[in-house]
């Protein structure tokens, strides 16, 4: 198949280059390479466009007949998306509404958005199933419901298949080690956790320890980001196979949920082992974080016939550990 990855040079999207180019697919990168980068492009033809400059991605799509578009091409910080809010709307929201107008015009018919569990703001129970609502607490989350609302309005009038994936928190990196997480600036506990461990950090912040949680700390549900591709895998042949038609939404988590407190003695665990060691200090909250998010991803499961094969939490560390050594250490 011919597959077109925007944001392909970033974090998750390059995985997802990666994952597809070693089944045998043309991988086709669009990325305007503003929080991507070059060295991560490495798995597919990098067309530098943007979303947001219409007639580029118009360009990449004309006569190309590419079976479908994975869109993973956004911003997606909740801080400066509470800063910059027009910033959001304008690349997230208007950018989707390029890329669907210009793959209405192509003849393409088969979108995988990558959504999040920020769509659900606050949620009143947890697992969370895809039925529960939907009340983005951050202009960030709200851009991305608004993609959502946007991918679905295209699909009922112009005849697209789209599904929408709504992470919860991917991490880890490619088990291969060529990939991995690289923000700048970085804000993800995991990464931001074992650069302390390199020395790169004087220490790494617990952002409050007075949650309504067991230990204190948020819960998040990890999920190593080579099972999160293999979900888009397993809903592209869902669509290819119309055994999903129209449009729908999965949740991608384990189901599981783990302390940020967790979370670091699962990394000291694992960067001892090469001699390191993690200084941990305890802050404030970090503003809009809620206490505990956990998927109920049996949708995906049972749908999709997905499955986390890699995402026990000491792997995923493992996998991270071995990415940032080599990229930073
Ligand atoms: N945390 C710390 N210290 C840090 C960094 C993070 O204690 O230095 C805590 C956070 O407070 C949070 C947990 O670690 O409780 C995980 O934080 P991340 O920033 O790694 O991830 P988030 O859960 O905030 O966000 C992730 C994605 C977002 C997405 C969200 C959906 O990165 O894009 O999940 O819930 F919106």
């Amino acid at each position: 198949m011919k597959i077109l990855v925007t944001g392909g040079a970033g974090y998750i999207g390059a995985h997802m280059a990666k994952w597809l180019a070693r089944a045998g697919h043309e991988v086709v990168i669009f990325d305007n390479l503003s929080t991507g980068f070059r060295f991560l492009a490495r798995y597919g033809t990098l067309f530098e466009g943007d979303l947001n400059r219409p007639e580029t991605i118009e360009r990449c799509l004309e006569g190309q007949a590419f079976d479908a578009v994975i869109h993973f091409a956004a911003r997606s910080l909740v801080g400066e998306s509470v800063q910059n809010p027009l910033l959001y709307y304008q690349n997230n929201v208007s950018g989707t509404v390029n890329l669907l107008a210009a793959m209405d015009r192509a003849g393409v018919r088969r979108l995988i958005f990558s959504s999040t569990a920020a769509t659900y703001g606050n949620p009143q129970s947890v697992p969370i199933p895809e039925t529960a609502p939907t009340r983005p607490i951050n202009p960030y989350g709200r851009s991305k419901r608004m993609m959502e609302q946007v991918i679905e309005d295209a699909v009922a009038a112009y005849s697209f298949d789209a599904v929408s994936l709504r992470y919860f928190n991917a991490a880890g990196a490619d088990p291969e080690g060529e990939l991995g997480e690289c923000h700048d600036p970085e804000t993800h506990l995991i990464p931001l956790v074992l650069q302390a461990a390199l020395g790169k950090r004087p220490a790494v912040t617990i952002y409050g320890e007075d949650y309504p949680t067991p230990d204190g700390t948020c819960v998040r549900d990890y999920i190593h980001v080579w099972d999160l591709v293999a979900a888009h895998d397993a809903a592209l042949s869902a669509l290819m196979e119309d055994r999903v038609k129209g449009y729908d939404v999965f949740n991608l988590g384990i189901g599981h949920g783990y302390s940020v407190k967790e979370v670091i003695e699962v990394c000291q665990r694992v960067v001892a082992q090469s001699g390191c060691r993690i200084p941990v200090q305890v802050g404030p909250r970090r503003p809009g974080d809620p206490a505990e998010l956990v998927a109920d991803s049996r949708k995906a499961q049972r749908v999709l016939q997905w499955r986390a094969h890699h995402s026990d939490l000491e792997t995923i560390v493992r996998h991270a550990w071995a990415w940032t050594r080599r990229y930073l250490g």
